[in-house]
């Protein structure tokens, strides 16, 4: 017999494998299957769009939907392309993130890489997504535009669309939310109120006014967008946008709101539809929130850029070929308590950035938006008010991206894109390039900082 030294290495090798069987035993996870891991991640962060009647194209609720794309799936998730979410989640933080958590996309990818197991789906519920197409839940009350035919012309068009309507009472609104019929060509609305007297008729007048027609003035006069005896009537401005992507927002009771009057009319102003190949009927709506309670904290917004209070430096105008950087800078002369923001730009647009420098030389990270995505332009509500101490100045810092590279230009070969083009009338078209930055503020009141704008 050999003396043990001899056995050693064996020995050791036989150890060493023990080892690592325990090893990995320990470290094996188990294998995800769809009931019990996969579907609680769609239901909560797919399906919401992926539903029968949803505003994305197919549906991802049941294992069928989810098994037969499980590929893509794995795909568009590792990617981080869906859920479709383009604020940097590392440098500030908002309600209804739409992201995965890092161990999430990992159980995708074990799910789809281990043949998708099915699990007990017997034991499955499903979400029940009644009131499919809003974010804020059932409306109290569905206004309806009058239909609008999308032509197959490959056209921008531009309209402002008059809304009237009459109630028994009058009633405090907290919330409203504009649904798009036509998701994918619907492109912006710049919605008002218009709180008319009782003596008024809000449905007379013209309803529809094309922005670009030659007579566009005469037509607007039309509308009748005054109270009977002439005045002006009562207006909230921008009571309710719309963006590709974009979502209601719902503050807390007591925050924002205003009074809804027994006449009125909501005006979009500048309601934009995007080219279409399609012939199609577009049935926009608007889905009113009531409150029982008068609106304590008045909310304003401030429009940064184009169109907006705060000058764009150098001016965009970004030359073919070129990729530059513009910026714009507005001082804050009040305390403010900022809860949702929104950068705009067009398609040229590579990336944005927005943070206040305040006058201690602290700087409060608003948001950033690394890789812009056109398709998804949310309102970004905060988890709580940012307070902005006067004296302090909002940055708002973005790059456009005008060479071939960027697989959005509208260009090949790219032109020189500016703000506006000659003639362009009153409207930007897809193909022009914005720099907008939307704070919705109220002001600043001591703990606005402890609110909690998730609660309701
Ligand atoms: C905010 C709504 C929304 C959410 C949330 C969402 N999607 Fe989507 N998804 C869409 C829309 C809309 C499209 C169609 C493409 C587009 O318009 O950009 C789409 C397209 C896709 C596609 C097809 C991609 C392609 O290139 O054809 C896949 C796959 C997909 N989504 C998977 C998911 C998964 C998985 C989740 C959840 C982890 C998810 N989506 C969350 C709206 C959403």
């Amino acid at each position: 017999m050999k003396p043990l030294k001899y056995h050693i290495p064996k020995l050791l090798v036989v150890l060493l494998s023990l080892i690592s069987i325990v090893w990995n035993a320990c470290s094996l996870k188990p294998v995800p299957n769809f009931a019990k891991d996969i579907a609680p991640i769609i239901h909560s962060k797919c399906s919401p769009c992926h539903h029968k009647n949803g505003t994305a194209p197919f549906s991802l609720m049941t294992y069928n939907d989810v098994s037969k794309r499980a590929k893509m799936v794995a795909f568009v998730t590792a990617k981080a392309y869906m859920p479709p979410w383009p604020a940097d989640h590392n440098y500030s933080h908002f309600l209804n993130e739409r992201v995965l958590s890092d161990f999430e996309k990992e159980q995708i990818q074990n799910w789809f890489k281990n043949k998708c197991p099915k699990g007990d789906l017997s034991a499955l519920k499903y979400p029940n997504f009644e009131n499919n197409l809003s974010s804020l839940g059932k409306p109290d009350l569905i206004l309806s535009f009058q239909d609008i035919e999308i032509f197959n012309d490959n056209k921008d068009r531009f309209y402002v669309l008059k809304l009237p309507y009459q109630m028994n009472q009058e009633r405090y609104v907290r919330a409203l939310e504009f649904i798009p019929g036509q998701y994918q060509y619907a492109h912006h609305v710049n919605g008002h109120y218009l709180r008319f007297s009782d003596e008024s008729n809000p449905f007379s007048g013209l309803m529809k006014t094309d922005i670009e027609s030659a007579n566009y003035s005469k037509e607007f006069m039309e509308m009748n967008l005054v109270n009977a005896d002439g005045s002006i009537p009562f207006r909230v401005h921008s009571a309710v946008n719309y963006l590709p992507g974009a979502y209601g927002v719902k503050y807390p009771k007591g925050i924002g709101g205003f009074l809804m009057g027994k006449k009125g009319a909501f005006v979009a102003n500048d309601f934009h539809f995007g080219p279409s190949r399609k012939h199609l009927i577009d049935s926009s709506k608007i889905y009113v929130y009531f409150s029982d309670q008068a609106p304590q904290r008045a909310t304003y917004e401030l429009m940064m850029g184009t169109n907006g209070v705060s000058e764009i430096t150098p001016a965009l105008i970004v030359q073919a070929n070129t990729i530059s950087k513009h910026v714009s800078k507005l001082t804050i002369y009040n305390d403010i308590s900022i809860l949702t923001v929104n950068p705009h730009m067009h398609l040229i647009g590579k990336s944005v950035k927005a943070y206040a420098l305040k006058p201690n030389g602290d700087t409060l990270k608003l948001i950033s938006i690394p890789k812009w995505q056109f398709r998804w332009q949310y309102f970004y509500t905060y988890q709580s008010p940012q307070k902005v101490p006067k004296g302090s100045t909002i940055v708002l810092e973005a790059i456009f991206d005008n060479t071939l590279k960027n697989p959005n230009n509208p260009n090949n070969p790219p032109k020189t894109i500016s703000e506006r083009f000659e003639n362009a009338g009153a409207s930007m078209r897809t193909t022009d390039e914005m720099l907008q930055f939307i704070i919705t503020y109220m002001p600043y009141q001591k703990g606005d900082e402890l609110i909690d704008l998730s609660k309701p």
